[in-house]
């Protein structure tokens, strides 16, 4: 079999985990590849809410394996919350979870230097969710990291302390006060105690070879979606670069966080807010500063999923779904918040930009984002409550054509339409 493939087409917070979650009846296995504790995976059903950040978001499905790949990093603090919160709620975490070796780990040190690099930066900050992610792939690339499948060996706690040396000094070295950063309530001492703690707990999870086992589970027909994290205009090659993360999170990070080839891509479905948000720093052409903006973020309740910031909004960017289309090999498109819409008269698309005078429908490096600005068509609103519909044929006639727009600009069809947070607020197209 063919490994499908389920990524987020804009800045991150599309609405993944609850796709992943209606999708997870049609397959055996679930993936995560890249990213880490950034990320915020809601999913919501019989009037109970999870926030995932490390586990797939298969989890909820009693039939379904799950596995973190060789690409993701892991903070075993932050993954054994997880688990003891699914626990406590009655959803099983055991055999159902798998985790590579080659996985690499946060810590509690990885978080300190995010907190360092970001306060250097001042004004220029990247507004990282500082989960220690940039610094924990800095170390993977340079050779440095630590990996879940060294907890066992005997020289995991030198590895640990010269690692964690290494990081103090590099924290002293930018006379950052680290002495009195809390790491979710606590301080380095504690934190790194709480770490450990986690660290025998996470022992008992399968750590497993996940590439050989990915590809014998295709060999026999096994079924797999890989769930993307964070969004392609976040990717580290082809985001708003420097204001990314620091993995790819493009559908080519599928083959390097999971170990399989190009040949066994199969669909690629692609996840787009119906309109736009971006939580941290960076470019955001179409972000809408005024009251329809406010309005997106209250309707929509935009917040974020785990840090709680306010997510900047605004509207569809077509020039740049375009392009994440194009890098990630688009089948199928999942159109996320249709409902958010319900009480606008008119709906704002950016359809191109004008950079310099010219009318352009891509984004070329010359660009700072700042000087891309766009140019809006206006669709009619459907002014109605369209979070119960679940049936393509009682769609108000603007939300259809909205859709059929899109796809005649992307050429790609929309499979889906979610209309609500809930599991069954779909509308399949
Ligand atoms: P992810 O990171 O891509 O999984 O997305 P998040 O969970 O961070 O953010 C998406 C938010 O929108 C969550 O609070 C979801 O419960 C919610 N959500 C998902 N789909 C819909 C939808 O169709 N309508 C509404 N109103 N909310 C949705
Ligand atoms: P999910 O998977 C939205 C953003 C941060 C910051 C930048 C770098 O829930 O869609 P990092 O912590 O990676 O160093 O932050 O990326 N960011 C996300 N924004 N959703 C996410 O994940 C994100 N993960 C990181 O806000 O701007
Ligand atoms: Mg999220």
């Amino acid at each position: 079999m063919k490994a499908d493939v389920l990524l987020g087409l804009q800045w991150g917070d599309e609405g993944k985990g609850k796709i992943v979650d209606v999708l997870t009846p049609n397959y055996d296995i679930i993936a995560r590849f890249q990213g880490g504790p950034n990320a915020g995976h809601t999913i919501e059903f019989d009037n109970k809410k999870f926030v995932l950040h490390t586990i797939p978001s298969g989890i909820f499905n009693k039939n379904s394996l799950n596995i973190i790949g060789n690409g993701v990093i892991i903070d075993p603090f932050i993954i054994n919350k997880e688990i003891e919160n699914l626990v406590n709620n009655n959803i099983e975490v055991g055999d159902n979870l798998l985790v590579s070796k080659k996985a690499h780990l946060i810590l509690p040190t990885h978080r300190l230097l995010d907190a360092a690099y970001e306060s250097a930066k001042g004004k220029d900050k990247i507004g990282s969710t500082l989960k220690g992610i940039g610094p924990t792939y800095t170390d993977k690339t340079a050779r440095n990291g630590i990996r879940i499948g060294n907890i066992q060996r005997p020289d995991f706690l030198n590895k640990f302390r010269e690692l964690k040396e290494k990081h103090l000094q590099i924290i002293k070295s930018f006379g950052f006060d680290y002495e009195n950063l809390k790491l979710d309530g606590l301080g380095l001492k504690h934190y790194e105690e709480k770490w450990f703690d986690a660290i025998e707990k996470i022992s008992t999870l399968t750590a497993i070879d996940s590439e050989y086992f990915i590809n014998q589970s295709l060999n026999s027909n096994k079924t797999m979606l890989a769930e993307g994290a964070q969004g392609t205009m976040l990717d580290i090659d082809f985001g708003t670069y420097p204001f990314v993360t620091s993995s790819n999170t493009v559908t080519a990070g599928v083959c390097t966080g999971l170990g399989i080839s190009p040949h066994r891509i199969g669909e690629v479905f692609g996840i787009f807010k119906a309109y736009c948000t971006r939580v941290g720093s960076g470019p955001f052409p179409t972000e809408d500063e005024s009251g329809d903006g406010k309005k997106l973020r209250i309707d929509g309740n935009e917040f974020g999923s785990t840090t709680g910031r306010p997510r900047r909004c605004g509207w569809l960017d077509l020039a740049a779904l375009k392009y994440s289309i194009m890098l990630n090999g688009v089948t199928g498109l999942f159109m996320m918040k249709a409902d958010v819409l319900n009480d606008f008269e008119a709906i704002k698309v950016g359809i191109k930009y004008d950079f310099n005078g010219e009318l352009i429908d891509y984004i070329p490096f010359e660009a700072s984002y700042e000087n891309l600005n766009p140019v809006y068509i206006e669709k009619p609103g459907w002014k109605t409550n369209i979070n119960s519909i679940t049936d393509k044929t009682i769609m108000p006639t603007e939300l259809a054509e909205y859709v059929k727009f899109i796809e005649n600009e992307v050429n790609v069809p929309v499979k889906m339409v979610s209309v609500g947070p809930d599991r069954s607020e779909t509308i399949e197209m």
